[in-house]
This record gives C-alpha cells, sequence and structure tokens, in this order.
C-alpha cells in the first residue's frame, strides 16, 4: 500500500554528540558512519563544521568516506557558519548543507535579539548562500513548533523561495503532542503555496517522551523525511530513535503511506556500535534494540510464542539483526518451555515423572535466581539424575 519514500537523516554524530558525556573522536565517527551507510540511512549528518576544528576533521572525514549517502553539516544562517560547512562537505560525492535560524519569539527576542524581519532575512541569504555551493540546501526554522504559525509560514515560503530543496520543522525542546504536530504539519504544507517544492522533514526531541510518537504523527500528515538517532541518543531527554521508527513504519505499512529504505538487518549492530562507542548503555526493555526486546519469561507466553511466534511478537527478532529470539527461563516460565529448552541441550526425559521432578526443582531454583542459565540446568540435571 507503500508508494512514497520515507527518507531517514540520521543526526548521531552531530546532535546525539551533543548529548552530555557523549562526544566521538574522529575515528569513531567514521566508524559509526560506515555502519550507518550499511544500514542504508539517506543522510548522515556528520557535524557542525564551525563548532571546533576536531568538527570540521570529522565532517571532513566522513565526507570522503562515505559514498553511498548524503552527507550533511549543520550551519548556523551566517555566512561563516555555511562557507566552513561547505569546506568540509569538499570531497563528498552527495553534499547537503543544514542550516538554521530560530523563528520563536522566544529565541529572537532573548537567544538572537533580532526583529522577526531580521530573521526571516538572514534565513533567505543563508539558504542562497548554501545554494551556490550544493544545490541540496536543508533550512531549519529552530523552536518551529513554539513559533507562531503565520510567521513559520512566511519563514518556510520565504527558504524554499530562496532555493532550500528540505524543509525541517523541528520540534527543538520536545514541547508537542502528537496530534498537535501533525497539526501543525499539515498546515504547514497546506498555507505555504510552494509547500511542494520541498521535501517536509521533522525533527524531534524527547524531552516528554513523545520524539517519537510525534515524528510518526508527522509522518501521518505528510513529512517525508525523518531525523533520528540510533538509540534516541541526542542533546537533554534525546532525539526520536531511529530503530523505533523505522520498525514502526515497517510493521504498521498497513497504515503508513510510505516506506523506507533501511537495511533493517543492521540496526542491532549500529545500535551495540553507539552504545560501545560513547559508553551509553542500552536499557534492557529498550524497544527493538534493548536486551529483553525479543525475550519471552512468562509461562503463559512462552507457551504461545514456541506454537506459533506472532501471538505475543509483532516482529521478528532476526529482521533487526537478532540470531532469535530468546525464552528466558525464569520462575514465570511453563513446562513447555522447560522442555523445549532441556531438548535444545540434548537432555530428554524417559517418563512424565522425571519431567515432573525436575520441573518442580526448576521452580525451587527460580524463587531464589532471576535467570537461569544453560550452566544451572546442567547443575540441575546432574542433580536430579544422581538424585541428591
Ligand atoms: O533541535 C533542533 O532544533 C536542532 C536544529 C539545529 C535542527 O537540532
Ligand atoms: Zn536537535
Amino acid at each position: 500500500m507503500s508508494q512514497d519514500k520515507l527518507i531517514i537523516f540520521d543526526t548521531t554524530l552531530r546532535d546525539g554528540e551533543q548529548s552530555p558525556g557523549a562526544s566521538m573522536t574522529k575515528e569513531e565517527k567514521v566508524r559509526i558512519a560506515k555502519a550507518l551507510e550499511k544500514l542504508r540511512v539517506d543522510v548522515i549528518e556528520a557535524g557542525f563544521a564551525i563548532a571546533s576544528v576536531g568538527d570540521f576533521e570529522a565532517v571532513r572525514a566522513v565526507a570522503q568516506v562515505v559514498k553511498d549517502s548524503t552527507v550533511c553539516s549543520l550551519a548556523r544562517a551566517l555566512d561563516a557558519d555555511i562557507d566552513r560547512a561547505a569546506e568540509a562537505l569538499k570531497g563528498a560525492v552527495s553534499p547537503r548543507i543544514h542550516t538554521f535560524i530560530s523563528t520563536s519569539a522566544l529565541h529572537m527576542a532573548h537567544k538572537l535579539q533580532m526583529s522577526p524581519e531580521m530573521v526571516l532575512e538572514q534565513a533567505i541569504r543563508a539558504v542562497k548562500r548554501a545554494r551556490q555551493y550544493t544545490d541540496n540546501v536543508e533550512f531549519s526554522p529552530e523552536d518551529a513548533a513554539r513559533s507562531d504559525v503565520d510567521f513559520l509560514c512566511r519563514v518556510v515560503e520565504a527558504a524554499i523561495e530562496a532555493g532550500a530543496t528540505t524543509i525541517n520543522i523541528p520540534d527543538t525542546v520536545g514541547y508537542k503532542i502528537p496530534h498537535l504536530f501533525g497539526q501543525l504539519i499539515r498546515t504547514v504544507r497546506e498555507r505555504v503555496p510552494n509547500s511542494d517544492k520541498a521535501i517536509f522533514s521533522v525533527h524531534c526531541h524527547n524531552d516528554l517522551g513523545l520524539a517519537v510518537a510525534n515524528s510518526l504523527s508527522a509522518v501521518m500528515n505528510g513529512a517525508r523525511q525523518v531525523e533520528c538517532t540510533i538509540n534516541g541518543l541526542g542533546e537533554r531527554a534525546g532525539n526520536a530513535a531511529l530503530e523505533e521508527v523505522v520498525m514502526a513504519v515497517r510493521t504498521r505499512q498497513d497504515i503508513f503511506p510510505c516506506q523506507t529504505t533501511i537495511d533493517t538487518t543492521q540496526i542491532l549492530n549500529c545500535s551495540r556500535l553507539v552504545s560501545n562507542i560513547t559508553g551509553f548503555p542500552v536499557q534492557p526493555n529498550k524497544a527493538i534494540v534493548g536486551t529483553n526486546a525479543f525475550a519471552h519469561e512468562s509461562g503463559i507466553h512462552q507457551d504461545g510464542v514456541l506454537k506459533n511466534r506472532e501471538t505475543y511478537e509483532i516482529m521478528r527478532a532476526e529482521d533487526v539483526g537478532w540470531t532469535t529470539n530468546r525464552m528466558v527461563l525464569g520462575k514465570h516460565s511453563g513446562r513447555n518451555a522447560f522442555k523445549t529448552h532441556l531438548k535444545q541441550l540434548n537432555i530428554e526425559f524417559k517418563t512424565e515423572e522425571e519431567l515432573n521432578a525436575a520441573f518442580t526443582r526448576f521452580k525451587a531454583l527460580a524463587d531464589k535466581k532471576h535467570e537461569i542459565y544453560d550452566e544451572d540446568l546442567q547443575a540441575l540435571m546432574t542433580d536430579v539424575s544422581t538424585g541428591e
């Protein structure tokens, strides 16, 4: 049923790195960029070239090695930023400059100390300057979600007129709730007369835990690029998690009018790489990439999954890079899972009584331990056979 392509723009190396404590070396960024290319993300935001010499070098290194994804650098709406971004992107097969300026009254008055007219002029100038270097220019009205909608539409229209090919609507502080964010995307697309000349993108932060939900709501309302990060890494509470956005769209193709071209089997690999490099652990119950995401402990669930995986699984673990789903033996596990697991260890029972005795001992042990490992089972079975 899907027709449109949903562009996946990964900003792990830029917004993800803004997560306190997550800074990465140039070499680490190149390793992650290569993994993202293998994941087949469409755009890799490699950094903010003017931020530091290290950032410039990292953008340049990524631009030189990545061939199959577009490589992007962030730049404020300032000449020097744009020139620096263009310089860093020189070697890229497919470069993009992403320029931004705040459009909310709060940011314009207190952060920029600029009038709305000045902001509008600066946005136009920045997009035009970026277009001198590349025809792939993204413009973001920062804090769009808290901006006056009339002014936002004026800026977006002017940015498209100036040559922006992607318009990114950020929920910079994670303030929106899903139906209102979806509505905003629809309103801007409907009100801006030249909106069909650009791809609409969204960039959601997770301050209220709604980054993925807001992004998906935007997609339902016409956004065709989602900016996201591996494991949801990012400034403060993070950005929308790439793995969750991608798998939601893929799993619910019955409702989403678009699809990504991500190789989902690379998701776990990317998640582990980013976690290892940044030292940010992935919580066990994290969707898609947490160790418990495809684990079943309760007897009822295990029995169901052993009969038909779809009873308690909406996706296949293998499709996101796990070798298989996992039956965890613990105090909630049932006889069927216990027996199946032992069979995999080549332990079989001659009689039903033997199985019952072993299962009783297993339950007693499970009451004392959180998770029962294969070594525990081997020991338990030795005890059963020697009658100890
Ligand atoms: O959160 C934000 O608004 C940003 C922009 C620079 C896109 O990161
Ligand atoms: Zn951001």
